[in-house]
């Protein structure tokens, strides 16, 4: 095994529910759609004797008209009366609740908790849905104005463009990719190839962005029981440790940068989650980043250093980062084509990895991962979380 760094945690079993348009549905009975996958993965754990913490991440009490999600969460699953918790920290909410879920059993006052996220949306127009996912953007600089999220990945994208050359072209060859991993995940929204020219000729959203460099609106859940390093044997015979975790922040507009075509968070939190796990980028089996947008993927190629800042564009060229290259991104078809119910998308992403690394991930399976890398970010990247993964020996 390639690295000694000591877990903070360990992740014992993980569900997700199939992201899409899921009519019908309140987030509640999501959530538990997700926890029911993740219990019935791991007969050894008594969800009621044994789960001693809920954290929970959603982005907003807007979709649903409710708030105080946790307690009702922990009802839903039976788990009254632990403590419950939610985190909101927009398209990132379960990557921080993750965190959250760490400094719990870091700090000895929990053993088992179960960490996931949760959104509702697609049951609202898009122009409601671009609304409230605007709020995580700066009121009085951005929103006032009509600058929506589209509009500001944007931006991002042009100036890459400008500064490095990178071409629509390039972006549209990460939704390729993205989509025919898609393919190999059954619980994905999208389950359909594309090719450079159907993204290069579908409907412009926000110049230079067409339809198929965006993430869509989506319902969806995650969830992972998450251990005590210690204890993770009582539960399973495959756990996955968490080796590194770590987060950074940045200026929640995005005109306050002094640098847009860099997404400074993951470069920082990067840095820190591979100097806990103690591994170099280039030792990382399988990845999942935040593709909202197909230039997110590029930036965070740049941020995570799997090659120099200005290359995203030739390492998708490459085909380095497909099914089969030398580093995969996006297995499970990423936010592109897996979908991206924002507040699920954090722990969707670290369930994933765990499927990944406990060679359950079928079709798309990466053949002798050991280690893995998640990376989240919210809103134009004001915060970032990067974790590092082991498969257990
Ligand atoms: N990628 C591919 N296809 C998409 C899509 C996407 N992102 N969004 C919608 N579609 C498809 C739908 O499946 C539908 O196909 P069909 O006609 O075969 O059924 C068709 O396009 C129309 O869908 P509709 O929901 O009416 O599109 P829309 O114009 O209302 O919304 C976007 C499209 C891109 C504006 C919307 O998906 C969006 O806002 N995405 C970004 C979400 C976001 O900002 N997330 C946070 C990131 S920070």
């Amino acid at each position: 095994m390639r690295i000694v760094a000591k877990p903070l945690a360990s992740i014992v079993s993980a569900g997700v529910t199939r992201f899409g348009i899921r009519e019908g549905l309140y987030s509640r009975e999501l959530f538990v759609e997700a926890a029911q996958e993740a219990f019935q993965g791991c007969p050894n754990l008594s969800p009621k004797k044994d789960v001693d913490g809920l954290f929970v991440g959603q982005m907003s009490e807007s979709y649903e008209h409710q708030a105080h999600v946790a307690p009702m969460i922990a009802d839903w699953l039976g788990l009254l009366p632990v403590p419950a918790f939610r985190s909101e920290a927009a398209c990132a909410s379960s990557g921080v609740a993750l965190r959250c879920a760490i400094y719990a059993i870091q700090s000895g006052m929990h053993e088992v908790v179960v960490v996931g996220g949760v959104e509702k949306m697609t049951h609202l127009r898009t122009a409601a849905v671009t609304e409230m996912l605007g709020m995580a953007s700066d009121y009085p600089f951005e929103q006032w104005h009509g600058i929506s999220f589209p509009a500001i990945f944007a931006m991002m994208a042009t100036a890459h463009m400008n500064e490095y050359g990178t071409t629509q072209e390039q972006l549209a060859k990460v939704a390729v990719k993205n989509h025919e991993n898609g393919m190999l995940n059954p619980k994905a929204q999208f389950q359909k190839t594309i090719t450079v020219d159907d993204v290069l000729k579908s409907r412009t959203v926000a110049s230079p962005l067409k339809l198929y460099d965006c993430s869509p609106i989506s319902d969806g859940a995650s969830c992972l029981v998450l251990a005590r390093p210690g204890l993770a044997r009582n539960f399973t015979d495959t756990p996955v440790h968490i080796v590194g975790s770590a987060q950074a922040q940045d200026t929640l507009g995005l005109f306050e940068r002094e640098d847009v075509t860099t997404m400074n968070v993951t470069k920082l939190a990067a840095r820190k989650a591979y100097e806990m796990a103690g591994i170099r980028p280039e030792e990382v089996d399988v990845t999942e980043v935040h593709d909202c947008f197909t230039i997110a993927e590029i930036m965070a190629y740049e941020a995570l250093g799997f090659c120099k800042p200005g290359e995203g564009g030739k390492l998708i060229d490459e085909g380095i980062t497909r099914l089969g290259g030398k580093r995969p991104v996006n297995t499970s078809g990423g936010l592109k084509a897996k979908g991206h119910p924002v507040g699920a998308t954090g722990t969707a992403q670290a369930c994933e990895v765990y499927l990944q690394l406990t060679g359950q991930a079928g079709k798309r399976q990466v053949k002798g991962a050991e280690i893995g890398l998640t990376s989240n970010i919210g809103g134009s990247a004001a915060t970032g979380v990067v974790h590092v993964y082991r498969r257990g020996d």
